[in-house]
């Protein structure tokens, strides 16, 4: 892996998190989670920063953390909140972004109720299912790399490891 981050971005629910793991672990790479950054920083779970400070808060904590990975991270896996290249375009200068495109209607099926329960924007799966229509084409401009990960986990790794060679 080269001396940049990779930077995984995708929909709640795309797989970021596992997918993120495993490629650290093969490329001998430290893995970073955007949500356990911020929830470690605030001292509780992003529900509860939704709940008593709101969105704007937990956007503004986003950006303070791409910075910080921006100025001290490198050569790291980072798994990043779904929303966090929408609201904060300077994720970009982190490393090399890779969005894991996976259709609406597989990660509804892929995510388990609790899954589901700690993210305040799927509380309304029709609007979810809008606000996926509308970053999908954001993801796609702004990554620097798709991939279609609606596949099984190893593959989408090996998927990860062809387009980073090339
Ligand atoms: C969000 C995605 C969540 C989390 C927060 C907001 C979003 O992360 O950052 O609930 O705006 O899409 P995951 O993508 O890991 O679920």
């Amino acid at each position: 892996m080269s001396a940049i981050n990779i930077v995984l971005i995708g929909f709640m629910g795309s797989g970021k998190s596992s997918v993120g793991r495993h490629l650290a672990k093969d490329n001998k790479a430290y893995f970073l989670d955007t949500d356990a950054m911020i929830e470690s920083a605030e001292g509780k779970e992003i529900s509860k920063i939704f709940e008593e400070e709101g969105e704007e808060y937990f956007r503004y904590l986003e950006k303070t953390t791409a910075r910080w990975l921006k100025d001290n991270v490198n050569e790291a896996v980072i798994s990043t909140g779904g929303g966090m290249l929408v609201y904060c375009e300077e994720l970009k200068e982190v490393g090399t972004v890779i969005y894991l495109k996976v259709p609406f209607k597989t990660i509804l099926s892929r995510m388990k109720k609790d899954e589901l329960e700690k993210r305040p924007l799927f509380k309304d799966l029709q609007k979810a299912e809008a606000m996926y229509n509308e970053r999908n084409s954001i993801y796609e401009k702004r990554a620097d790399i798709t991939i279609d990960a609606d596949a099984k986990l190893e593959e989408v790794l090996v998927r990860i490891q062809k387009a980073l060679i090339v």
